[in-house]
């Protein structure tokens, strides 16, 4: 696995992958952006890049501009060696892993989250954060220029932009979407779980399992947004709700369940740290 930290020398090593003597046409590069702390989540984000390309791409680089001031940015959990390995045995091709000068200069230009999309849910909490989030990927796009890019379904809205501005500003990558990853008690995967305590982690189950209400009462043909989150208010009990959602894959808001078409989406805090979750029905 070759490790690069300068967004030049992973321009030219790419373009030299693609030059390779003895192969027909340009390989197809699939990349998974993250910020480190690697979880199965990641991995099976890894896994399916694997599956369907033929050079892979993983991006390690805790994003400045993504976090408000007073936010974890400074006691996000770093498992750098941890991670090189996991890189490494999940096979993957180019670990980039840049320093945040090597991304940011000064007087940057940068993308605005949509005023709409960007300003609901997450981005109503944190302001700004999807302009963070949209630079980096714009310029993680643009240096590696991967035929796929992998993302969580886990951060839907942060899925639901970058497919938009993928879109909107007409670039040349696919943006594959990957289930979220579990434990077995239905807690998803994050790796800001490390700040839960032992007993704020069983508060934590609560989030999942008022999703799981959700889908069996869209199971029994209940499919009444109001019914739904009110039940799902109940179940997630004196936790600090920031919203409960249920919404068409556009992000507009639904009053009945249309299968195929919602997410149901979660964000609470327990403790200090804020946890989000949803389900695609
Ligand atoms: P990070 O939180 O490290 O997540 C990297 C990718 O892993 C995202 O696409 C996220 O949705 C996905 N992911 C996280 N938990 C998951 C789970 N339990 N199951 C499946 N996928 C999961 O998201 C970011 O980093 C950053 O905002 C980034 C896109 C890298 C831009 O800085």
């Amino acid at each position: 696995m070759k490790i690069i930290s300068s967004p030049l020398e992973l321009k030219e090593y790419l373009k030299g992958e693609n030059n390779s003597i003895g192969f027909q046409g340009s390989k197809s590069i699939g990349f998974v952006p993250t910020m480190g702390a690697l979880h199965q989540g990641h991995i099976s984000l890894i896994k399916k890049a694997k599956e369907q390309n033929e050079l892979v791409v993983v991006s390690i680089f805790l994003n400045p501009t993504q976090f408000l001031k007073g936010e974890d940015l400074d006691k996000y959990p770093k498992k750098d060696e941890a991670d090189k390995k996991i890189c490494k045995l999940s096979g993957v091709d180019v670990l980039f892993f840049p320093h945040v000068e090597d991304i940011y200069g000064t007087d940057e230009v940068t993308l605005s989250a949509p005023n709409v999309r960007g300003y609901v849910l997450e981005g109503n909490s944190r302001p700004s954060h999807f302009n963070g989030v949209l630079t980096v990927v714009m310029k993680l796009l643009n240096i590696v220029t991967p035929t796929r890019a992998y993302f969580g379904k886990k951060d839907a809205q942060q899925l639901n932009l970058i497919s938009l501005m993928v879109k909107q500003l007409f670039m040349n990558t696919q943006i594959v979407p990957v289930d979220t990853v579990r434990e077995s008690d239905g807690l998803a995967l994050s790796s800001r779980n490390v700040y839960l305590s032992s007993k704020e982690r069983v508060e934590a189950l609560k989030v999942s399992s008022s999703l799981r209400a959700a889908s069996s009462m869209v199971g029994k043909n209940i499919l009444d947004s109001k019914e739904i989150v009110k039940e799902m208010r109940k179940s997630l009990g004196d936790l600090e709700i920031f919203y409960v959602e249920v919404l068409n894959l556009d992000f507009e808001q639904l009053l009945h369940v249309e299968i195929g078409n919602t997410i149901i989406l979660v964000e609470v805090r327990v403790g200090t740290t804020r946890l989000l979750d949803n389900i695609w029905l």
